[in-house]
């Protein structure tokens, strides 16, 4: 048996009333992976994260959080999920460094050692001592970071933790992620953007309109077109060659007597054979990358 996943979702479905967000959602989230889970406003990436913390019910389907179906099991596993689900709840009045005493009293105590050591991880070791009320919102999103990992929990939930953080907090943020992965921490990680989770992520499941519309490695998404850019002799008549071909109509001719198509079958070796059979020898086959942004965009399009 293989072990258990560190999250994992079977056919999960959520209804609020007659409207269905979630819809037939399945993945399994890996121990020590980074994960991100991506989708546009309303895609259901929040309502998905709430039920993996057991606070709503699944309509239907199955949920396991360290092994343990949830909600029944959240007593036993959430004391190992380190949260931060929209904006953390804070107390304004305290300073950041009394809230992480706080919120570590709850669970039973914290050294202020502990205290000191986290917030100088998330970048806050100067303003400790401020109330949070004096907070920018990259600042609270910090705090609220440092509270999901003041148990050191085995399972990161953070639901778009890049809101309210500048450029060099995003690539702050993504390098604590890393280690606290290398340390063996499974990261679940939503975003909106793309690029905020890009560097960062192993794999990631994309959503749209609560129905799974990709999941897997984003090298794969990036190179998923089937299109290759061929350096060809007499690339003029293989071109009209190809466009003849019941699936080469949409070859065009590419920079400097190259030219571009896409397989027959995706794949580089069979446009390679088709070329070859014809009596066309290609000096090079290099496959055309989407933009991972505009790969994002189609699979999540109709949503706007
Ligand atoms: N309690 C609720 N009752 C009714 N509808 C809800 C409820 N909570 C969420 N929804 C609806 O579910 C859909 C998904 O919302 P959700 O907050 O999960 O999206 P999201 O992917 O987190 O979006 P965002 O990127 O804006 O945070 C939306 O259409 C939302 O209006
Ligand atoms: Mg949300």
């Amino acid at each position: 048996m293989s072990p258990a996943a560190a999250l994992e979702l079977r056919s999960l479905c959520k209804r609020f009333g007659p409207k269905e967000v979630v819809t037939d959602l399945s993945f399994r989230v890996e121990p020590g992976e980074v994960f991100g889970f991506l989708g546009p406003n309303g895609a259901g990436k929040t309502t998905t994260m709430r039920m993996v913390l057991g606070l709503i019910r699944p309509s239907a389907g199955k949920l396991l959080v360290l092994g343990e179906e949830m909600p029944a099991g959240g007593r036993r596993v959430l004391p190992q999920v380190g949260p931060l689900v929209e904006t953390p709840a804070l107390y304004p009045n305290l300073s950041g460094r009394d809230n992480l005493a706080v919120f570590g009293a709850e669970l039973g105590g914290v050294p202020w050692s502990r205290v000191d050591e986290l917030l100088a991880l998330v970048g806050l070791g100067d303003r400790g001592r401020d109330r949070v009320a004096r907070y920018s919102l990259g600042m609270r999103q910090r705090l609220g970071l440092a509270v999901a990992l003041l148990h050191r929990p085995r399972l990161l939930l953070l639901d778009e933790p890049a809101n309210g953080l500048d450029p060099a907090g995003i690539r702050e943020i993504r390098s604590l992620l890393r280690n606290l992965s290398s340390a063996g921490t499974t990261v679940f990680i939503s975003s909106h953007v793309l690029g905020e989770v890009e560097r960062v992520c192993d794999r990631v499941a994309i959503l749209r309109r609560g129905r799974l519309a990709y999941l897997g490695d984003l090298s794969s998404l990036r190179a998923s077109t089937g299109t290759f850019l061929v350096r060809i002799e007499r690339a003029d008549e293989a071109l009209q060659w190809l466009r003849a071909q019941p699936w080469g109509g949409s070859a065009q001719a590419g920079p400097d007597g190259t030219v571009e198509v896409l397989s027959p079958t995706g794949r580089g070796r069979d446009l390679n054979r088709a070329l070859m059979g014809a009596g066309f020898f290609a000096d090079s086959l290099v496959p055309c990358e989407r933009d991972l942004e505009e790969a994002f965009l189609q699979l999540t399009e109709e949503e706007r």
